[in-house]
């Protein structure tokens, strides 16, 4: 597929055909992508957890999910054949600044424009997307609430030092149904590009 057709196709699935698993093959050329991701520092501050058989999905989305919680989001989301939580990893940032090329020997976060560990990390889950749509799969990226990250890195065995910045369905689509989100309307390049300057009075007076 062309580059720019994958771009334009894009959209987040929520809804997958149950009966028809991600070819192996696949689920690795995805992985494969993400890691291709950039990083700061070539940090690759990341990790990735690739959830394929029934019971450990079932698990994911009864510690993710609570108790009350259901309808048709949760319905479609749990036909996905292939479930894979994307982390970031903050300490190998750190890490990787204290060394001499780097030298911020002092791990002060404050250093940092904004934390890159997870703006990498969305960057890796990205190409997933990306790569979904090439290989003719659909995938959604969704996050994990907080009161539910304790329960999910307790049934996974998650240690505290790796943040699940988001979780990516991944399978066959089914037909669809569009999010309410989208009733927003894309917005145009000529209401969020400013060129040569931002706007006609300088922020400083
Ligand atoms: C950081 C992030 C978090 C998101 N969280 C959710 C979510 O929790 N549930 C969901 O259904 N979609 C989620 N989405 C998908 C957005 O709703 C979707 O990207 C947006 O409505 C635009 O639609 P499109 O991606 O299909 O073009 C998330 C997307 C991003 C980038």
């Amino acid at each position: 597929m062309e580059f720019a057709e994958v771009v334009r196709r894009r959209k987040m699935v929520r809804t997958y055909d149950p009966d028809r698993p991600v070819p192996p093959a696949v689920l690795e050329r995805l992985l494969a992508h993400a890691i291709r991701a950039p990083s700061a520092g070539f940090s690759q501050g990341w990790g990735f957890l690739a959830l394929t058989e029934p019971a450990d999905r079932d698990r994911f989305w009864a510690a993710t999910s609570g108790p009350g919680t259901g309808g048709r989001w949760l319905a479609g989301m749990r036909a996905a054949p292939v479930v894979v939580v994307t982390h970031s990893h903050r300490d190998a940032y750190l890490d990787r600044y204290a060394e001499p090329d780097k030298g911020w020997t002092d791990r002060d976060e404050s250093r940092w424009p904004v934390p890159y560990w997870h703006i990498d990390t969305g960057m890796a889950a990205l190409l997933i997307l990306l790569t979904a749509v090439d290989e003719g799969l659909g995938a959604c990226f969704f996050g994990i609430p907080p009161e539910r990250t304790p329960p999910y890195r307790r049934a996974f065995g998650v240690p505290e030092e790796f943040c699940p910045v988001g979780a990516i369905t991944i399978g066959y689509p089914a037909a669809d149904w569009r999010s309410p989100s989208l009733r927003r309307g894309r917005r145009e390049v000529a209401q969020v590009v400013h060129r040569g300057r931002w706007s006609a009075v300088a922020p400083d007076g």
